[in-house]
């Protein structure tokens, strides 16, 4: 069958080359896509959120599925976009439709979603520019740090933690009288602050049934030992050693299972991924508990360089399981390996740099994927960088050290001018197995 995959960043070449590997994929067609998803099909210059050109591109190419990577066109609601049409209602779409990608779009949503179900996250209110006195007296009974959380999508910028309580409240005014995140800060959600250890798990699920997909580690800041600006994500490790069965037992029964029933008896469609952005909080045993930080809609970036390598089953039969509701039938076989992706970006970045700078080496790297992320091909035909995250390097290896060595080394023969990467990937979760062995 023909397959069209919206996006253009890592995520979307770490998908598009499981698509491309799948004997039921004739054509792959991607929007807009980026210089790597080039070679595992047809890039088609289409914006993400351009619905009508989608359409125009389904009906004209024959596509049969629709698998959406980024957040921005569920939240506009691609999903009921299609599901309104009489020819492309029938398309089979991996992603929610506009009430289920709220669980991403509206942090207060979420919050009200995850209260109404019992699903262990922090304690919350949310407030407005008419309630900001009760916002500010709310804040008095917190304790540091203060967590702040612009209820829309706010290019991953809108949460704010924050040690001090003047600073807080100043924050908090800024968010609601003056707008500091647009219209994505007209309601701001208010939470206790969670201690612990982050991690990220997905479920693919056709609103019924579900299948957990590997656990994944992102790294968000762009300096050594978790320093500096927030990135969009520097690396990941698949799987994380601490998410045991015991702990994925909780997530489970805690999480998973309330969020999938809670879906179905509210009546709100969803077929596709869910992203657990969690914390796992040390109890007074001893022991680590799950709690929900986030939900987002889609799979994450750098974690999908990770995961989707691991995913051994054919991922085309997966998501038409999805997309028919019959995602039980399907058996769901993982690489046990670790996977250990590094991200290469631009120098400047998350700040401003520059575009355009020409990469060498990826040729003389081997036994490694490398996903594109930005870049492009120019005029003269040369590989260039097109973005802050520009290349993400991975390797599947017996141990953690090992694949991280192997990424490393492949990270270095990689050149542009001034590319940089973290060379402490994983190392915390290294420190961590000692620490528990
Ligand atoms: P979010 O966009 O909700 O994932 O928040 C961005 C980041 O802020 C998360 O990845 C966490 O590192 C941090 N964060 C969010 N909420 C909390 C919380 N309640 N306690 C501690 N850290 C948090
Ligand atoms: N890596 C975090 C995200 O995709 O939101």
């Amino acid at each position: 069958m023909n397959i069209l995959l919206i996006g253009s960043g890592g995520r979307e070449h770490a998908i598009a080359t499981k698509i491309a590997e799948s004997e039921r994929c004739d054509n792959l067609y991607i929007a807009p896509g980026n210089a790597g998803t080039a070679s595992c099909g047809t890039n088609v210059e289409i914006k993400v959120d351009d619905f009508p050109a989608i359409a125009k591109l389904v009906k004209n190419r024959d596509i049969r599925m629709v698998v959406v990577g980024p957040e921005a066109p569920l939240v506009a609601g691609i999903a009921d976009y299609f599901a309104k049409d009489p020819i492309l209602k029938d398309i089979m779409m991996i992603g929610p439709s506009a009430q289920g990608a709220q669980l991403e779009g509206s942090k207060d949503f979420a919050k009200q979603f995850m209260r109404r179900h019992n699903i262990p996250t922090a304690d919350y209110r949310t407030f407005t520019a008419d309630t900001l006195n009760d916002g500010l007296e709310y804040l008095a009974t917190l304790k540091a740090p203060y967590v702040l959380k612009a209820d829309g999508l706010a290019a991953g910028k809108g949460v704010l933690i924050l040690d001090n309580l003047e600073e807080a409240r100043q924050e908090l005014k800024q968010m609601l009288v003056d707008s500091k995140f647009g219209a994505a800060s007209s309601s701001v959600v208010i939470e206790e602050y969670l201690s612990g250890i982050e991690l990220s798990v997905f479920v693919l699920t056709d609103g019924k049934h579900y299948k957990i997909l590997p656990s994944a580690k992102d790294y968000k800041r762009i300096g050594e030992g978790d320093t500096g600006l927030n990135t969009g994500g520097m690396g990941s490790i698949s799987p994380v050693p601490f998410a045991d069965k015991a702990f994925m037992h909780k997530v489970e029964h805690r999480i998973v299972m309330p969020t999938i029933k809670g879906l179905q008896r509210e009546q709100i469609s969803y077929k596709g991924f869910i992203f657990l952005g969690l914390m796992a909080v040390t109890n007074a045993d001893g022991e680590r508990d799950p709690y929900v930080i986030e939900y987002n809609v889609r799979m994450g970036d750098p974690e999908t360089e990770s995961v989707f390598p691991r995913i051994k089953t054919d991922v085309v039969s997966l998501f038409e399981a999805t997309a028919k509701g019959v995602l039980n039938l399907m058996p769901l076989d993982v690489d046990e390996r670790t996977a250990a992706c590094v991200m290469l970006t631009a120098h400047g970045y998350p700040e401003s740099y520059k575009k355009g700078d020409v990469i060498s080496g990826i040729d003389k790297v081997s036994d490694v994927k490398v996903f594109h992320a930005g870049t492009k091909t120019n005029d003269k035909g040369q590989l260039v960088t097109n973005g802050g995250r520009v290349l993400c390097v991975t390797s599947l290896c017996n141990s953690l050290p090992e694949a991280l060595l192997k990424s490393i080394q492949a990270a270095e023969t990689i050149q542009w001018k001034g590319r940089y990467y973290r060379h402490d990937i994983g190392q915390d979760l290294l420190r961590l197995s000692v620490e528990n062995s």
